[in-house]
């Protein structure tokens, strides 16, 4: 209701616009007036101009008044713009009231808008403080995270409701199989008691079906062969760990329609290559190294050979990062697409096995692998120099390495007083304080097992479904967009213009989430392989790592179907981005959720 004032305001600087132009009017005619006139005669003048100037002023005023209740009629409609008190961000004068939205959604949008932007800062003077000002002051950083943002923030909203729906107790009536599954995988992340109580033996066990950690075996520790460290990659990948080498299935790039193999560099211990390199990150490694050193004391290693091996894997991991390709150099996506048959990369990196490796892989799901099969490299001189590497280092130091990378993700799965023994590290490393509180990570969790069934679970209740409507004619208003600037482009030859038109044509979208999830049957299908138990954590992860493995390495033989979504990834995320390689926008479920 402080409507009032500001069209008050609105109509003022109108009026003044017309005095001032009155008043110079004015002055210029006075100028300009006759030369010779008697004293009386310019008095005359002077008076009959200055009753000239009252009656003008007078009518002025009349028109004004009421022409401001009829403004007052038209200015209440118009939404106001700078909701603060110097209010003076005013609407255009040539708006079109009649188009305006004014559903809940867009009013709640516009006031989100509205409210994160300072109106007191001068958008020419600092654009960002303008727009942003009052979101950055009244929101903080949570100490659990290393960052905060609108995504963030609504990715916290949407936790909240998420779990609303899983911590219930299982219904028989209502639930079918795949919510029980999820119902089951939350609460067994959330038993602490229980995970408690099993202490440390769940990860030796998983230690020694992976063939031991020898850092946990003492200083006379048994050698190990090229044979273990191909076995232990291998046992790695079917619980979809890729340290080292990393491998997935997907689209080819060039012919998106096939699915093919392809390999790459794989990420680091520390999140940025150079902490391992640079002088300036000698104390990060300092922290690194010391949580290696306590999470191999804390599994049972004597301190003597913690410090010898700590010291070895942390030597292997900088020639690692030495080799891998800098970001900055990894983006052309022709010049990293290297497509070769599996025999031609024998040929490349003849240190590594990689037919009899890929075929013990695929093997877990039937598929047969020749010298023949394609593949896609992205890194070739990162895989070449991993081979002199693989060559030059004891074997023990890369069984000991490929373990801690996965003892290092393992620690969030420990019993509570095992886990602050990474704060240290992840307050120096990624700058967070604290842990997330354990429902939050468990609905994460859960959502990264079962994102299809949470998805459903949140369409059910909350979507709206007009908004996948509107999504779509905005990336259909883009495609618009882009096929003028094909018009406009005078550098584009034409071929190449009926080129770039029919990709845009041929973009799929992908708004929201697939509609299969709102079949039970579907899901009850993609989660038919995996049982999950309300008291077995640890069984439950493994259990899901290896059914994401086996997925991945499945569809090897299975032609991509562009107008299905990734089973691998959740709608119930905040995310919305453009693939090249699959021409497909997708906005997912969650984005389109901002009416909070
Ligand atoms: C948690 O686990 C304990 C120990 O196994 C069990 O007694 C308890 O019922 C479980 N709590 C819930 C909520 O499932």
């Amino acid at each position: 209701m402080n409507g009032k004032s500001s069209n008050a305001k609105y109509i003022t600087a109108e009026e003044g616009g017309t005095q001032v132009e009155f008043a110079g009017l004015q002055m210029s005619g006075a100028r300009r007036g006759p030369g010779r006139w008697s004293r009386v005669e310019q008095m005359l003048a002077l008076a009959c101009l200055l009753l000239t100037v009252i009656v003008v002023v007078l009518i002025i005023m009349v028109v004004s008044s009421a022409a401001s209740q009829d403004k007052s009629k038209v200015t209440r409609k118009k939404p106001e713009l700078g909701g603060s008190a110097d209010g003076d961000y005013l609407i255009p004068d040539d708006l079109d009231l009649t188009n305006i939205c004014l559903t809940p959604g867009c009013v709640n949008a516009a006031s989100r808008l509205v409210s994160t932007m300072d109106n007191s800062v001068e958008p020419c003077d600092n654009f960002y403080d303008f727009a942003c000002g009052n979101w950055n002051k009244k929101n903080t950083i949570p100490d659990d995270q290393p960052s905060y943002n609108t995504f963030s923030k609504l990715g916290d909203e949407i936790q909240v409701i998420l779990k609303r729906y899983i911590e219930q107790d299982v219904d028989s009536a209502k639930d079918t199989k795949f919510t029980v599954k999820a119902k089951h995988l939350y609460r067994s992340c959330m038993n602490e008691t229980q995970i408690n109580s099993e202490g440390l033996t769940p990860i030796h066990d998983l230690l020694q079906d992976l063939g031991g950690w020898p850092i946990l075996e003492g200083v006379s520790s048994w050698k190990r062969t090229q044979a273990d460290v191909l076995d232990l990659l291998i046992k790695l990948n079917l619980i979809d760990q890729n340290f080292l080498i990393w491998q997935t299935v997907s689209a080819d790039d060039k012919d998106s329609s096939m699915n093919i193999i392809q390999l790459d560099q794989s990420d680091l211990g520390m999140p940025v290559r150079e902490y391992f390199l640079d002088e300036v990150a000698a104390a990060r490694r300092t922290v690194y190294r010391k949580y290696m050193h306590d999470v191999a004391v804390m599994l049972g290693a004597d301190a003597e050979t913690a410090e010898r091996d700590v010291e070895e894997m942390m030597l292997f991991e900088i020639e690692l990062a030495k080799i891998t390709i800098p970001s900055s150099k990894r983006r052309d996506n022709q010049e990293m697409y290297n497509k070769m048959t599996v025999g031609r990369l024998q040929q490349l990196v003849p240190e590594f096995d990689w037919l009899v490796c890929l075929q013990r892989l695929f093997g877990h799901v039937g598929i047969t692998i020749t010298d023949q099969e394609p593949l896609v490299v992205y890194a070739p001189s990162y895989l070449a120099g991993l081979g002199k590497l693989y060559q030059a280092t004891d074997n023990r130091v890369i069984v000991n390495y490929l373990l801690w990378r996965l003892m290092m993700k393992w620690v969030n799965n420990l019993p509570t007083q095992y886990r602050n023994i990474k704060n240290e590290y992840i307050k120096n490393i990624y700058g967070s304080q604290a842990d997330p509180p354990r429902w939050a990570e468990c609905v994460t969790f859960v959502n990264n097992k079962m994102g299809n069934a949470l998805g459903r679970l949140f369409v059910e209740e909350h979507f709206d479904e007009s908004s996948k409507d509107t999504a779509l004619e905005m990336i259909h208003n883009i495609r618009d967009s882009f096929y003028a600037l094909l018009e406009e482009a005078t550098w584009m030859d034409e071929p190449t213009r009926i080129v770039a038109k029919e990709k845009a044509d041929a973009i799929s979208e992908k708004i929201g989430y697939a509609d299969s999830i709102l079949v039970d049957s579907e899901l009850n299908k993609e989660y038919e392989e995996v049982d999950y138990y309300p008291d077995r954590y640890v069984e439950n992860i493994i259990t899901s790592l290896k059914h994401t493995a086996k997925s991945k390495l499945r569809n090897l033989r299975i032609p991509v179907d562009r107008t299905k979504w990734s089973t691998s990834t959740t709608p119930a995320l905040v995310n919305a981005f453009y693939s090249p390689t699959k021409n497909q926008i997708s906005g997912y479920l969650l984005i389109l959720y901002t009416q909070i």
